[in-house]
């Protein structure tokens, strides 16, 4: 692995000096989170510092710092304060999302739902919204309204994702809705926050954040491929956990429409939580072995070119080049 490869994501920022000062500002990240969970009740320690300390690929902190990058004080205090709070609300969800996914596995250690149990996850999650509010509270109120926008968003995501398509509605319409919400809205806003914390030009905050929500729901998208595709080892994640949990993702509603006995199998297997493991491996080998997943990584290409057609805005820097390299990892990471 070269200096400038970042552990664990597969992805390499290839300008030397930018890897540098951005793997700096990531450490300065990691340290205000470590001291931003810092309780006098060790307990809410402990299972917060689980997942914090267990991996996790910090795509989020990475974005909000290399968005910051367009703008005259890159890398500022408040840019990697902005970044902690981004990464602390995310890993709040994810402590929150496997309750919900009845997960067992997270950034390959035992989830906290598995760890302990289902109210000491929940709290886990809350404790670290918790800390992260106060985090962005001294950034001002238009972070905080930023924030609590997106949080709202995200939440609306994963309840309209719980209760799945509307009578009549298109389901591939309703996922793309979900993923906008649910993951688009908070990558979008690491790149704001990144971007209104160095001075970027405001058009170029705007390209930055669209930019983001873009390459958010690409992002989801890879992540719903893998949880069909990957092994364990790679992912850190439990391969099926969406359909143990019923929940229709990209690749299995293409499968679904395809013509075929295997499709009318498959139909049949996901018509709603799957408990059975035989079952479980039934569906991921016929969803391998179908049409759909091609097909998501085809909408998935789209996506990212979506993406890279915001960066024209933006001035040809490193950090330019490095969001094209982050568009290409996010379709290279589900191949
Ligand atoms: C997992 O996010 C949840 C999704 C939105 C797909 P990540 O894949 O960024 O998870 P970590 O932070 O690396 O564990
Ligand atoms: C959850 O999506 C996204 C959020 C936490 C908002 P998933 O359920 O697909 O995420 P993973 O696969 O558990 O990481
Ligand atoms: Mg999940
Ligand atoms: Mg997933």
């Amino acid at each position: 692995m070269t200096s400038s490869e970042r552990a664990g994501t597969g992805f390499e920022l290839v300008d030397p000096v930018l890897a540098e000062v951005v793997q700096g500002g990531l450490g300065d990240v990691e340290r205000l989170v470590h001291e931003s969970v810092q309780s006098e009740f060790h307990p809410v320690m402990e299972t917060s510092l689980h997942l914090v300390d267990a991996g996790g690929k910090r795509i989020r902190p990475l974005f909000t710092l290399l968005a910051s990058q367009f703008g005259d004080r890159p890398g500022s205090p408040e840019v990697v304060k902005a970044a902690a709070v981004v990464e602390m609300t995310h890993l709040a969800t994810l402590y929150h999302d496997d309750v919900m996914d009845e997960a067992t596995m997270r950034r390959g250690a035992e989830s906290a739902n598995a760890k302990w149990d289902n109210s000491i996850a929940i709290l886990t999650g809350d404790y670290l919204f918790a800390q992260a509010s106060l985090l962005v509270a001294d950034l001002g109120v238009e972070a905080v309204r930023i924030m609590a926008r997106t949080f709202s968003e995200l939440v609306t995501g994963q309840m309209r994702e719980t209760l799945g398509p509307r009578e009549g509605e298109d389901p591939v319409e309703h996922y793309l809705k979900v993923i906008d919400e649910k993951t688009g809205s908070l990558i979008a806003t690491a790149a704001r926050y990144g971007a209104m914390f160095s001075g970027v030009p405001a058009e170029q905050v705007e390209s930055l954040h669209r930019y983001g929500d873009v390459i958010g729901a690409a992002f989801q998208i890879s992540d719903d491929v893998i949880d069909i595709a990957s092994p364990p080892e790679e992912s850190g994640k439990t391969p099926g956990t969406d359909l143990r949990e019923g929940v229709k993702t990209l690749p299995m509603l293409y499968a679904l429409a395809e013509p075929g006995a295997e499709s009318t199998r498959l139909g049949s297997l996901l018509s709603g939580p799957i408990t059975e493991d035989a079952e479980v491996d039934e569906a991921l080998g016929l969803l391998r072995t179908s049409s759909g997943l091609e097909r998501a990584r085809k909408t998935l290409d789209t996506y990212a070119d979506r993406a890279r057609a915001e960066l024209v805005n933006l001035p040809e820097c490193p950090a330019r080049e490095a969001l094209e390299t982050l568009a290409d990892y996010v379709v290279a990471r589900s191949n």
